[in-house]
């Protein structure tokens, strides 16, 4: 029978960053001057616009930390319990830069055995002594077990050897200049905060103040803790995990999923943005690579949109299923239906080299969320491995057929590819593959070469701010020939920089 045709399926040019350069401009900046702040979320900005991969190769509490110390955000894998991610997010949420509103605590009859354990779980060296209704009694610390000999400690009580009060305390709303006097002037480490009625209300630490001068860009919430992320799905259990990861104080829920166009997603940021129990949370949803995709997530309440379908190192989805669109273009095409509605976007994927940033920050994109680059850091999860006298550490895609396979236990990371319902490894088809990473230190030091790239970016476009790079950032197409002359060539014994290797 006669069909009607169809309509072109070829309609678009998709253009990723290696397509691309950014036009040198008038400019009098000087690179160390720049603000690069920019919105994460509605809600939540950051000083660096760098945000580490929900990948259980990239990120767990220990890189969310270093992260949000450097002034991004780490995302937490998903790739494991309920409990064991809402233990991470509690990890990173009591790694103070401020004030420590609800401090670990020990009661006077515990021995000093029980304060022993407690101190090494949570490790602090010193620790509050209340009452069941949380009167301050007096403090504890590392110092006071050492004059008891060991053996004594599973008799010895805490309030044999805690002092007592009267203590050195602040009230609640005690200011940090007027704590830190406090604690200068009496020679204290730490500073109980205790209301009226002289119960315990928060603590401030002299390590916590250092800290604070250690990372001035530090990524805070409005009590001074840390900010996280953690990615969560879009159904089965994944209500739960959303309530429990913000019980345990999560600042930025991501549900993430492959295909992010999809009715269940949507159901989810819904319900995420109307139930009391999580719309105080941001949400920051994905992923997607089209207008249409970006739309939906805006309709449905999304705080935040993360686009990237394929672009990434470990990404098999374009050539496995076909689909995909190249970053710049999908960064693009999200950003004519984020900017308007005023929900910032998150660039996920493909960054290879320091100048990707500036080139999805102009695309339209307000951060970045990497993976690669993070996976070799001191920060990730794994150990270091040798190859041919070389440090690498694993990094895999979490389509990989390593991360979604159960091998007997139970898979969390299928359903991002919405596999849940396979159930034997054999037959999962993946969309990622597994290998590894040069070993690149600390994230401290990576961070630094990325965000000082883009400071160089800002200085040639002559732009101050991210808003004003976005403004006046213009890309020029370039051909094969002229990707090869941006990279080192016509030289032999390529020496590896800090932010270069040669491919
Ligand atoms: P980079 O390029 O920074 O990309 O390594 C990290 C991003 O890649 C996505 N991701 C995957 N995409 N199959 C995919 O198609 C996978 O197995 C996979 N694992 C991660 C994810 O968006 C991540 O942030």
């Amino acid at each position: 029978a006669a069909q009607p045709a169809l309509p072109a399926p070829f309609a678009q040019l998709g253009l990723t960053y290696d397509d691309v350069l950014l036009q040198p401009g008038e400019t009098d900046v000087i690179p160390s001057e720049v603000d690069t702040t920019s919105r994460l979320t509605r809600e939540i900005s950051l000083r660096v616009p760098l945000v580490s991969a929900a990948m259980d190769t990239v990120t767990e509490a220990r890189m969310a930390i270093a992260m949000a110390r450097q002034g991004g955000l780490g995302i937490l894998h998903r790739n494991l319990s309920i409990e064991d991610q809402a233990y991470q997010v509690d990890l990173v949420k009591r790694t103070q830069t401020g004030r420590i509103s609800n401090p670990v605590t020990i009661g006077p009859d515990a021995t000093l055995e029980e304060l022993d354990e407690r101190c090494g779980r949570y490790r602090v060296s010193g620790l509050p002594v209340v009452d069941p209704e949380m009167h301050l009694l007096g403090i504890v610390t590392n110092r006071d077990l050492r004059f008891t000999p060991v053996a004594e400690w599973a008799t010895t009580l805490v309030r044999d050897v805690m002092t007592h009060q009267p203590l050195i305390t602040g009230s609640e709303d005690i200011s940090s200049e007027e704590a830190t006097s406090l604690l200068r002037q009496h020679k204290r480490e730490r500073l109980p905060l205790v209301d009226a009625q002289g119960r315990l209300t928060g603590l401030i630490t002299v390590k916590d103040f250092v800290k604070s001068e250690q990372y001035p860009h530090a990524s805070k919430d409005a009590s001074g803790r840390l900010l996280v992320g953690a990615a969560i799905g879009y159904f089965g259990d994944a209500w739960e995990r959303a309530t429990t990861l913000v019980d345990a104080g999560v600042d930025v829920l991501v549900p993430d999923v492959a295909n992010g166009h999809a009715r269940l997603m949507l159901d989810m940021i819904r319900r995420l943005k109307s139930d009391p129990a999580t719309r105080h949370v941001q949400v920051l949803a994905g992923n997607v690579a089209t207008r249409e995709g970006a739309q939906a997530l805006v309709d449905a309440g999304a705080d935040g949109v993360k686009v990237g379908v394929g672009p990434g190192s470990i990404c098999t989805t374009r050539v496995v299923a076909g689909v995909g669109v190249p970053q710049v273009t999908a960064i693009y095409e999200a950003s004519l239906a984020c900017r308007p509605a005023g929900v910032p976007i998150v660039g996920d994927g493909g960054l290879q080299h320091s100048g990707d940033i500036a080139k999805a920050l102009v695309a339209g994109a307000d951060t970045v969320m990497i993976g690669s680059l993070f996976g070799g850091c001191e920060e990730s999860p794994g150990e270091l491995v040798f190859v041919g006298g070389k440090q690498f550490k694993v990094y895999r895609g979490m389509g990989s057929l390593g991360a979604m396979a159960s091998r007997g236990k139970k898979s969390y990371s299928k359903d991002r590819y919405f596999q849940a319902d396979v159930v034997s490894d054999d037959e999962l088809v993946p969309e990622g593959i597994e290998g590894r990473v040069p070993f690149r230190g600390p994230l401290g030091a990576v961070v630094h070469q990325l965000t000082g790239g883009l400071h160089q970016s800002m200085f040639y476009v002559g732009a101050r701010t991210i808003p004003e790079l976005k403004e006046r950032g213009r890309f020029v197409r370039i051909t094969t020939a002229g990707l090869k002359e941006s990279h080192p060539h016509d030289i032999a014994g390529i020496v590896e920089a800090p932010n270069y290797s040669s491919r």
